[in-house]
């Protein structure tokens, strides 16, 4: 077998792992989740979790991977065994489906970036608003697009860990970063967004029920790629003598910038032009391409952005693949070749349902729920696999692992009272108050 692949060096890691966390869930997702959530009341809960655990299970995912050098199932087996591999293999499950939801919207940004390249848009709000809804239902086009994005993804994976996603990532990220800054720019002084700007960074309380919470305890895993292994995966590329507690630090810090910067890119424009912030998943898609038309230069940026925005979730969705090829070159010999292929074919097949559930299956719902598919995936994955997933790694490292753990940590440099903290944190915060959240989700 070949030697496993290792980050180059501290910037390589960080920059292939915060490009993991940012993504279309940045980008995307959260600003039309506090557009629906209660604006402010979501970004402050939001920050809330991740603060509370996020960086505690980040750094356990990271450590695991480090200290195991495995996948997500081989690294549970080599320090638990009995049925703690299920956790590593829920994760590995969660990967196809975020993968298969993932690609579908990954396809819009591509196939927005055409429509922008070639000024096919228009300009009107209400008529980008129409295209958008005629885009994504339509039953060819979209899959056509989620099928080429797989392809690419396939193709830097097939490559390996080490020159393609790294390469790409120390390249992007910055350039991703900058971009974020003008938009935000020029959002924020658009005529109107005094109010967007407003319900962004004022709660409003009376918006969260325990479906928001729920909602916004999803998105934190989500965002930052945990509770299904990514960071386990991208921990056992790291060498027994790389540190974590800083660089993790650092990857969860982007991760929250890149989302705030996002809303508040977004939610100006959204009430700028007049737009309702509860539109869901289509508010970038439409409102950004009306925030361009109304800039000099737009159609460039727009073709920037859009360019970009694939490429955020091009190195998200390389994570998501990555998981599950580690798993299967790890665990059961499989060339990364036809790994990758197959789970590639396996995750587009799977694409194809999630994104007919928006057009010509728009009217059927999961049975016992009020779910398309598309949602369906995405609520099953985000708010219930991923959280499972983290509060039963937090259970594992907090209860079974936690001396070899911090120890290793406090050799790399921790403070040991950060250390005890930590495991404080994975003993009693996580496990309990995702564990109570999970409940209210299903309940
Ligand atoms: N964090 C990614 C995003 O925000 C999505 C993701 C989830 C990637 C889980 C890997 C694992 O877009």
């Amino acid at each position: 077998m070949a030697a496993r692949e290792h980050w180059s060096g501290r910037f390589g890691f960080i920059m292939a792992t915060a490009g993991s966390a940012v993504g279309l869930g940045n980008i995307w997702k959260f600003p039309y989740e506090a557009g629906r959530n209660g604006g402010g009341a979501f970004l402050l809960m939001y920050l809330f979790f991740v603060a509370l655990f996020g960086l505690t299970l980040v750094i356990a995912e990271l450590i695991v991977g480090r200290t195991t050098q495995r996948n997500p199932v081989g690294a549970f087996r080599a320090l638990g065994g009995g049925l703690w591999p299920l956790v590593g293999g829920m994760g590995v499950l969660a990967g196809f489906v975020i993968l298969s939801f993932y690609i579908v919207v990954a396809g819009w940004t591509l196939a927005y970036l055409g429509f922008m390249a070639t000024g096919s848009l228009g300009t009107d709000a209400a008529q980008l608003g129409e295209r958008f809804g005629a885009f994504v239902s339509s039953p060819v086009q979209p899959i056509v697009y989620a099928g080429m994005f797989m392809v690419l993804c396939a193709g830097v994976v097939v490559g390996g860990v080490n020159s393609g996603i790294e390469k790409a990532s120390r390249l992007l990220m910055p350039a991703l970063f900058v971009l974020l800054l003008v938009l935000v720019g020029r959002s924020i002084t658009l005529p109107g967004a005094a109010e967007g700007l407003g319900y962004f960074l004022r709660p409003d309380w009376s918006k969260v029920t325990s479906a928001t919470v729920s909602s916004a305890i999803g998105q934190a895993f989500f965002s930052l790629s945990l509770g299904m292994g990514a960071l386990v995966t991208y921990g056992s590329y790291l060498k027994s003598t790389d540190t974590i507690p800083g660089s993790a630090a650092i990857i969860v810090g982007l991760d929250s910038l890149v989302a705030i910067l996002a809303g508040l890119m977004i939610l100006p424009a959204v009430f700028a032009f007049g737009f309702d912030p509860s539109a869901g998943p289509g508010l970038t898609f439409i409102t950004l391409p009306a925030v361009f038309a109304q800039m000099p230069g737009g159609s460039f940026f727009g073709v920037v952005f859009f360019g970009l925005l694939a490429v955020a979730a091009l190195t998200s969705a390389i994570s998501l693949l990555e998981v599950v090829v580690c798993y299967f070159t790890d665990e059961h010999s499989m060339h990364r070749k036809s790994a990758t292929l197959l789970v590639a074919m396996i995750g587009f097949a799977l694409g194809i349902p999630a994104s007919l559930s928006l057009g010509i299956w728009s009217g059927f719902t999961v049975p016992g729920t009020e779910k398309n598919i598309f949602d369906f995936m995405d609520f099953t994955a985000s708010n219930l696999m991923l959280p499972l997933g983290g509060m039963l790694t937090a259970i594992f490292v907090g209860w079974r692992w936690s001396q070899p753990a911090s120890d290793a940590l406090i050799k790399g440099g921790l403070w040991p009272p950060l250390a005890s903290g930590w495991v404080f944190i994975l003993r009693f915060v996580a496990p309990l108050s995702i564990g109570y959240i999970i409940y209210g989700a299903i309940a």
